[in-house]
């Protein structure tokens, strides 16, 4: 018998064995076809010529990178008014995310987000052995009062992507502020901005104020996005100082690589490039939107987004699933999320100008094909 007799390996904890791995977006066909890649909510401008150029300066790598990413931080600081010392980096928002349920929450415990959220939150919940509950929402978006009323003597933190994601529905500051009023003092509310940067001017839920004042309050932010950075894999967590104090108890010791910290301390000194990027996205949203409005009789809708890709809704005759394959056949990824109860629905994320139209006529054809039977 191999392995010194025994038959079984180490074993799983049980709450290990209930998730999966994160299913990130395709690039490619079954058959190994590249696709364009508008399934993972990238940056279809890349990133600031100041970032790329910060990416191939001459870096040391027998050395570890600053571990607690000191300029970076006094950087982020700097853009937003915060305290630096209240700034801690990972490696990706996505690491900061893990790190704060995995502080607070832990088995017996309930991780609450809206019914349509980040497909990670679910995972970080059960990572931990804890229980994901998702909260009733209001036309796929998320609703306080929903949230509120599944709060229980067990929840522990509340996930809150605003904008969201999938959907891209975003609430505004009063709804936040009535939602922190509602939660019980022991509950940490997590802002998740990963989208911020692509709201309108003026547009801000508040929650940097309310990580500012309050005791159980993070928000979170990422270079994956608007900055382009997606590869380098760079995002920060701001909020009390007993909060960052638990981040960075968790988090990797040396988690953001050299080359992340420089480019996205490049990247953050060119806000023309963040306001570009923002500005495109707008205008070849708003076009696609109403693209796909004008397929209404089809039984096609958008949900009205405020990110950087938009939840496309198939209640006719044409379904999701015929429209990814059509749109695969043309040459694109997009993201089909059965998993979370989104079957009927395809979240497109909005690249170039010229990509978006060519989308919107691949689901065009497909849908006066199906109505032709
Ligand atoms: C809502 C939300 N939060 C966080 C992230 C994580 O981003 P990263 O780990 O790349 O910073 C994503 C990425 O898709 C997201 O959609």
């Amino acid at each position: 018998m191999p392995y010194g007799g025994r038959m079984d390996g180490p074993a799983l904890k049980p709450w290990i064995e209930a998730i999966h791995a994160y299913v990130p977006g395709r690039s490619e066909a079954a058959d190994g076809t590249a696709l364009v890649k508008l399934s993972a909510n990238e940056n279809p401008r890349g990133c600031s010529r100041l970032a790329r150029a910060a990416l191939v300066a001459p870096f040391d790598p027998a050395r570890y990178p600053d571990p607690d990413a000191a300029r970076l931080r006094a950087a982020i600081a700097g853009t937003h008014g915060l305290d630096p010392a209240r700034i801690v980096c990972g490696t990706g928002s996505g690491e900061l995310l893990h790190c704060a349920v995995q502080a607070f929450a832990g088995p017996g415990d309930e991780v609450l987000f809206p019914r349509y959220s980040f497909s990670l939150y679910p995972l970080l919940a059960r990572k931990v052995g804890a229980s994901p509950v998702a909260a009733e929402g209001a036309d796929y978006g998320a609703s306080v009062d929903g949230l509120l009323a599944a709060v229980t003597p067990r929840t522990r933190v509340v996930l809150l992507d605003n904008p969201n994601n999938p959907v891209g529905s975003w609430l505004p500051a009063g709804d936040l502020a009535r939602l922190h009023a509602g939660l019980p003092g022991n509950v940490l509310l997590v802002v998740d901005q990963a989208y911020a940067e692509y709201l309108a001017d003026g547009e801000d839920d508040g929650g940097l104020a309310l990580a500012a004042r309050h005791a159980n309050v993070l928000v979170m932010r990422t270079f994956s996005k608007a900055f382009g950075l997606a590869g380098e894999r760079v995002g920060w967590a701001t909020g009390a100082p007993a909060l960052v104090d638990a981040l960075n108890r968790l988090r990797g010791a040396f988690n953001v690589s050299a080359s992340g910290q420089a480019a996205a301390l490049a990247a953050l000194g060119d806000r023309g490039f963040v306001a570009a990027t923002a500005r495109e996205n707008a205008a070849a949203r708003i076009r696609f939107e109403a693209a796909i409005a004008a397929l209404g009789n089809h039984g096609l809708r958008a949900i009205p987004s405020k990110a950087n890709f938009v939840l496309v809704l198939f209640e006719g005759t044409l379904t999701a699933g015929v429209a990814l394959a059509a749109l695969e056949r043309g040459g694109y990824a997009v993201r089909h999320l059965p998993g979370q109860g989104l079957g009927h629905g395809l979240r497109i994320t909005i690249g170039t100008a010229a990509q978006m139209d060519e989308v919107a006529a691949l689901i065009s054809a497909a849908a006066e094909a199906a109505a032709r039977g």
